[in-house]
């Protein structure tokens, strides 16, 4: 089978937050000419796609998830001829740019809010959801225990009930009413023709569920992805949706086809909450088991579709779909002070500190995420292993400012320290004194320039990104993963060792090692491997990636 080209399966995605990324005018908030000011340092690093979290105008209440007007951009990130300038100066270096469409909910500051409470029969009330009476489920539901108490608040001004799956200043949009559905299509195409190749949609399985009061939610409305798919294509052609539907591995397939036999005609990428808590637990038990066991009955999108991989993104890491037992050894290796766990199913942190700063594992844990079949999504500030800070509140902790430099704002900002969105952290072992972009530019072999490396590693190996993957069943050290990809373009070997110990793995010949294997990827000098692919050594947390067919034509 031809694979057909497809941009998304090749891509490096980068995830920026722009008001923490550059300060261009002294302000304290980064912004779009300050994230434009970067994107010779993004092409460098390798990355193929920026997704921004939200740039709308916003009270910012859930850093921008509380969007008060979808066509514009916040006036502290900037201004909509900022946005062209930037999606046509990141186009200049091959990097495209994908923006979060959050339509599940608006900010209660929005004017279609205001304008819904206002009075029963404004043109606007009907946007939400509303109940006359209080519902008696009004406290379940809850997504962020502890920080929220009821899914229906009663709004003194409508004298109603409206629903919130999240905060209670996120009021749900009616996706019912199809004045929202065109509303909504508009907002897309209008930000389709300033430049974006696509969406990230927020919380998608909140948008497709049709809530009423005290009703069983009926079945989920697909058709809302139907008709955002056919608009997207038909305005431009290779846009792409980026779903998060954090839900049962049993029920992913439908946001990306609407078949189960059919090629995938809803999203095109699907964030892997699959095989992410699964990552981490295997990178906590040592323990090849738990991606065996993931890789070997693998959910399979349809056709088209494929997996954002990630291991951390902006929210907290979520374990709930690990079991007690699990999730405690998770907390247990990488979150062991209550503070650093957050709703009781997730960790506040970021990568580095989890892994204790040990360049060995993180280098084997991004190694390890990049092999796995999909698109790699990494989080800003993931490719010098900046920490978290653990003073701020909720996922707070993980959002401090990009670390530029070691001088007094990280050169992210201009502004009095006092003033900046978020405090840059200076002092200990990831403060900007210590991990910085300047100081790992200087340096060869710093885990910038080893990220870098990983990323242009990638591109030179498009078979993980559109091949079939197969664990290696030979008998192997428990703490080692062995797995090959497989396309047109080529085969790639590829080994991961969790545990200290180093260790000596016998794979044998494999199918399709047509030309003399090499290594493209390790973790540091080893012989060159044979074509019996015996004896191949392995460093405590070592990694290879070992080419065994390159096509030469396809
Ligand atoms: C986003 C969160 C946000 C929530 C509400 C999530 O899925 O990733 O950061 O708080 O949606 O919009």
């Amino acid at each position: 089978m031809v694979v057909a080209q497809r941009w998304y399966q090749e891509a490096v995605v980068y995830c920026v937050d722009a008001s923490s990324f550059q300060d261009s005018d002294g302000d304290g908030c980064g912004d779009l000419p300050g994230l434009i000011s970067r994107l010779d340092y993004l092409s460098r690093l390798g990355v193929s796609c920026l997704w921004l979290n939200p740039i709308h105008p916003s009270p910012w209440r859930d850093d921008g998830y509380d969007v008060s007007d979808y066509y514009n951009v916040h006036p502290r990130l900037g201004s909509l001829g900022d946005f062209v300038e930037l999606t046509r100066q990141a186009r200049e270096r091959g990097i495209r740019v994908v923006i979060d469409l959050v339509v599940n909910h608006t900010s209660d500051q929005h004017p279609w809010f205001q304008d819904a409470r206002r009075c029963a029969d404004s043109p606007y009330r009907d946007w939400y959801v509303w109940s006359a009476k209080e519902p008696a489920d009004r406290r379940q539901g809850i997504v962020f225990p502890g920080e929220q108490k009821e899914t229906w608040t009663f709004d003194e001004r409508a004298r109603a009930w409206y629903f919130h799956r999240f905060y209670d200043f996120q009021p749900d949009l009616n996706w019912a009413n199809p004045d929202v559905r065109r509303e909504i299509s508009k907002v897309m195409g209008f930000w389709l023709q300033l430049g974006v190749s696509g969406f990230r949609v927020d919380a998608a399985p909140f948008v497709l569920e049709q809530v009423s009061a005290d009703v069983d939610p009926g079945p989920l409305d697909f058709s809302i992805l139907d008709s955002w798919r056919q608009e997207t294509q038909w305005q431009l052609g290779d846009a792409v949706l980026m779903c998060e539907a954090n839900v049962d591995p049993s029920s992913v397939g439908q946001y990306v086809a609407s078949r189960s036999d059919g090629p995938a005609d809803r999203s095109h990428l699907l964030f892997d909450f699959v095989l992410n808590p699964r990552m981490w637990l295997a990178l906590a038990r040592q323990d090849s088991e738990p991606m065996i066991e993931a890789l070997g009955n693998p959910v399979v999108l349809p056709e088209g579709g494929e997996w954002a991989t990630f291991l951390r993104n902006h929210d907290e890491l979520d374990l709930s779909r690990l079991t007690d037992e699990q999730r405690r050894d998770v907390f247990h290796a990488f979150a062991p002070r209550p503070q650093m766990q957050l709703y009781g199913r997730g960790v506040r942190r970021r990568l580095a500190p989890m892994l204790g700063g040990d360049r060995r594992r993180m280098e084997l844990a991004y190694a390890l995420q990049f092999s796995m079949p999909g698109t790699p999504v990494v989080r800003y500030g993931e490719e010098i292993g900046m920490g978290e800070t653990l003073t701020l509140p909720g996922r707070d902790a993980i959002r401090t400012p990009m670390q530029w430099d070691d001088t007094r704002n990280a050169g992210f900002s201009d502004a009095e320290p006092e003033q900046l969105i978020r405090p840059v952290p200076r002092t200990g072992r990831y403060g900007a004194s210590k991990v910085n972009v300047r100081a790992q530019q200087r340096d060869p072999d710093s885990f910038l320039r080893w990220f870098e490396n990983l990323c242009h590693v990638l591109r030179e190996a498009p078979e993980i990104g559109t091949g079939h993957c197969t664990v290696i069943q030979t008998p192997l050290p428990r703490a080692v993963l062995a797995h090959r990809m497989d396309a047109p373009a080529g085969s790639i070997l590829l080994l991961h060792n969790l545990g200290p110990d180093s260790a000596v793995v016998d794979i044998g010949p494999q199918k399709g090692c047509t030309s003399a294997p090499y290594d493209l990827l390790v973790d540091g000098p080893y012989d060159q491997p044979t074509r019996q692919l015996r004896g191949l050594e392995l460093h405590g947390y070592g990694y290879r990636w070992i080419r065994l067919r390159r096509a030469d034509r396809l």
